[in-house]
């Protein structure tokens, strides 16, 4: 270890001079140790807020955060594998779909996920609405299942990459979550330090986003596009709608029960598109598939059984009960009280898809701070899709404990839409893809 004067890193950034290397390495790892203090971290993480950093910074940084631990290397997996990673949105289960498909297809998928913080919801959360489900797996145990199933969703080991976990909690105490290559480098530290074939990101754009627009969505894909690259890596980004709930169910068992709808075939729209087109995407990057075949190959996957058999297998393998794919409310808690919500005459022009993350999180779907209890059966199913025209049918329905908690989610639902006598455009699924395939030059 150099011998560093970690005020001077922070001045240097302060001054927006580009970071040594080799210092910039000193302050992450000193930093992850305990042995620089977060007053001088918080310092340096507002002037990298404040004054950006360079593709090489943000590079160094991503290099210096996963040499914080340890890195899963996949070897004993025998299929072409991929991880798949959303920025986060809002009724974003594409995950719990997106795993059993790609390994019906003969891919294997080892995921590692987050839990919700604010307005998002977390993929872990949900999955333990399951009773039974484990996602504490140790890497021996995750990689031996994705060798036999094709598939696990399991959380993130402590000593895989240490150094996100403290910077995220100081970022999130100090108002510098929202930076690109903050943001590039702590997803992106995450996905290298597990080494997949492929890397599948979702970048949310949109009212539910971190990233507001399609513009700014484009440049975090970008950024880390670049990273991947550098470290010898295929990715493929896409830059996709959050400009309203991905699908219906913005909870936790209410997560579940759609995604099990979603992988018998019996329900389409957009939550189903998304997740054919990042299969389509992975099968394209890995195995040079025709696009138009990948995707009706996804396609067949969920109408014929084949990607909810994979569902059970891994909901099994990880403790749960797997009759959650035959009868999910027989299994799944249910909130005692529902209340239905009926639309007023015009169609939805937009919606603060947030303000429905919020309002589910009130209900006691989501968490305000790391480490608070989640209620696995509450939430919101919010039914219309921007441009639909609403009247006399129910627009939503609020799972809550109690008859007070429903109203003051009635009234926040009812804020979150605006409703309007032109339908105006729907936003498009997808904005775009970055990233290289092979024989792809953009
Ligand atoms: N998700 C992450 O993993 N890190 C961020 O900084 C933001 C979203």
């Amino acid at each position: 270890m150099i011998d560093l004067d970690p005020r001077a890193v922070v001045a240097a950034k302060r001054d927006g001079q580009e970071l040594d290397p080799k210092e910039l390495r000193a302050f992450v790892l000193g930093y992850a140790k305990g042995e620089i203090p977060d007053y001088l971290a918080a310092a340096f993480l507002m002037a990298a807020y404040i004054n950006g950093m360079s593709d090489r910074e943000t590079a160094d940084l991503t290099r210096a955060m996963i040499e914080s631990g340890s890195t899963l290397s996949l070897s004993g997996v025998h299929s072409p594998t991929v991880d798949k990673h959303s920025t986060g949105g809002v009724s974003d289960g594409v995950t719990l779909v997106f795993a059993p498909l790609a390994a019906s297809l003969g891919l294997a998928v080892a995921k590692l996920s987050g839990r919700g913080l604010g307005h998002t919801g977390g993929t872990l959360d949900k999955l333990e609405s399951i009773p039974g489900l484990r996602t504490d797996l140790s890497p021996e145990e995750l990689e031996r299942q994705v060798e036999a199933i094709g598939c696990a969703v399991a959380g993130q080991s402590k000593d895989l990459v240490p150094a996100d976990g403290a910077l995220y909690a100081l970022r999130d105490a100090t108002a510098t979550v929202a930076s690109i290559p903050l943001i590039a480098a702590s997803v992106m530290s995450k996905k290298l330090a597990v080494e997949t074939d492929l890397i599948l990101l979702d970048v949310k754009a949109g009212s539910g986003a971190f990233m507001k627009t399609p513009g700014e969505a484009a440049d975090l894909a970008g950024a880390c596009v670049r990273l991947a690259e550098l470290h010898g890596r295929v990715a493929r980004a896409g830059v996709t709608d959050m400009s309203q709930p991905l699908g219906s169910a913005i909870g936790n068992a209410l997560d579940v029960a759609e995604a099990v709808r979603l992988l018998k075939g019996e329900e389409r729209g957009r939550l189903r598109d998304l997740s054919v087109a990042f299969a389509a995407e992975a099968l394209v990057a890995l195995e040079h598939s025709d696009r138009q075949e990948a995707g009706r190959r996804a396609e067949r996957a969920l109408d014929d059984g084949s990607a909810v058999e994979r569902f059970a297998r891994m909901i099994e393998a990880q403790g749960g009960d797997p009759r959650v794919v035959d009868d999910p409310w027989a299994v799944l808690a249910a909130a005692p009280v529902k209340h239905s919500l009926v639309g007023s005459p015009g169609y939805l022009v937009a919606v603060d898809a947030e303000g429905l993350g919020r309002a589910a999180a009130a209900l006691g779907a989501g968490r305000m701070k790391k480490g608070d209890p989640i209620d696995p059966a509450v939430g919101i199913e919010f039914f219309p899709k921007i441009g639909d025209q609403l009247g006399a049918d129910e627009v939503a329905v609020v799972h809550a404990r109690d008859e007070e908690a429903a109203a003051q989610a009635d009234r926040r639902i009812r804020e979150a839409m605006t409703i309007g006598d032109d339908p105006g455009e729907p936003p498009p699924l997808v904005y775009g893809w970055h990233g290289r395939t092979e024989g792809e030059t953009g």
